[in-house]
């Protein structure tokens, strides 16, 4: 069994930040969220593992590197372009022989692991076995729909009238019946090559497509929104720890971190809530589910419910919430006079001001 992580893709949901940067190394409670997906396939046993990259090539082979750190022995895989998660399945071909795989989005943040799914796949191997989570508007997933005993029966990409409410999760098990499926594609009315219409395929040509339905979490974290919610999330489960240096001036409250080289001083920090390696948290107040990367500095500010990329800077400015922060970016109040906001914003930045 080998894994094929994707890791491609454009990000356009979360731009501007996917500009510069992969989007499956925005960090979670300070780690990548691709990292997670990592030591889910190497806790459920997979050793090998192909890591389909794009545009952002450099930044994951530096972040991920042989993949020893997690167990597994990696790949990279280069895809020209994001053409469709079946394209990156093609691309795979020769790297993924003829053994059985988990595919996994690079993007994606599942609760519970997978270990109990791969171990019913390498039981039973059906030609492809899905994960479904059931959502509230499937209309923007891929939906599936089911027969009495479970076995799918048909597939469907963002349907305006979904037949079920089980979506797509980005966890899939193939055996190499795929390869076919996958050469005989033809590119969606999108250009991309679809992997719900590889399983379709499966499926018409009479083989057995399997799924499993999850009550865990799971998220997509594609956009800003969804990408807050997964931190707040993890960090839930944040264990209290102080590794840095806090002033006799400054009051932690409930599970928070302060990894080491980290400083805080005439502060507040309202857990869950992680302060990162080297970062100083200066005169300021960091309310719950806010995660502060390394190296940043939050200065006489307000903020909380945020993800703070690395070395960004906040001085003077309150209150900041609900927000994404990318590596290296300036925040500071504005003089008082004349009153007017002064902005340098990368292309598709979203800012809110309330004036
Ligand atoms: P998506 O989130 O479906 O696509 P995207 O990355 O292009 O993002 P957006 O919709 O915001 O423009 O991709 C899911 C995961 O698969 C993600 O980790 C990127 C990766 N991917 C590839 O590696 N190759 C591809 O061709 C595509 C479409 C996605």
């Amino acid at each position: 069994m080998k894994a094929l992580v994707l890791a491609g893709g454009s990000g356009t949901r979360l731009r501007p930040i996917t500009h510069t940067s992969a989007k499956q190394l925005v960090p979670v409670a300070n780690k990548p969220v691709l990292f997670y997906g990592l030591e889910a396939i190497a806790a459920a046993g997979v050793r090998e593992l192909g890591l389909v990259v794009g545009d952002t090539h450099a930044e994951i082979e530096a972040a991920v590197g042989d993949g020893s750190a997690f167990g597994l022995r990696v790949t990279y895989l280069r895809q020209e372009a994001p053409l469709g998660l079946a394209h990156a399945v093609l691309i795979a071909r020769d790297y993924l022989a003829d053994d059985d795989f988990v595919m996994y989005l690079g993007d994606n943040f599942i609760v519970g692991g997978i270990d109990g799914i791969v171990e019913r796949f390498g039981r039973d191997r059906p030609a492809a076995q899905i994960m479904l989570t059931r959502v509230g508007d499937p209309r923007q997933f891929g939906v599936a729909e089911l027969d009495a005993e479970g076995r799918v029966v048909g597939l469907e990409e963002k349907p305006v009238t979904p037949k079920s409410d089980l979506a797509l999760v980005g966890v899939y098990l193939f055996t190499p019946a795929i390869h076919q499926a996958v050469a005989e594609l033809k590119p969606s009315w999108r250009g991309e090559l679809e992997i719900t219409d590889a399983i379709q395929w499966l499926i018409e040509e009479g083989l057995r497509v399997e799924s499993d339905v999850i009550t865990g979490y799971w998220k997509d974290t594609g956009n800003v929104t969804d990408m807050l919610e997964v931190n707040r999330l993890v960090l839930e489960s944040l264990e209290a720890r102080t590794d840095g240096r806090v002033d006799g001036a400054s009051e932690l409250i409930g599970r928070v971190v302060v990894e080491p080289g980290a400083v805080v001083e005439r502060s507040r920090v309202v857990g869950p809530a992680i302060i990162g390696s080297g970062a100083r948290i200066l005169d300021s107040y960091v309310g719950p589910f806010t995660s502060i990367a390394t190296d940043c500095l939050v200065s006489g500010s307000e903020i909380e419910y945020s993800i703070v990329l690395p070395r960004a800077s906040i001085s003077g400015v309150s209150r900041i919430e609900a927000s994404l922060i990318g590596h290296d970016v300036e925040v500071t109040p504005a003089p008082a006079t004349p009153r007017a906001h002064r902005l340098v914003l990368g292309d598709h930045s979203k800012v809110q001001i309330s004036s």
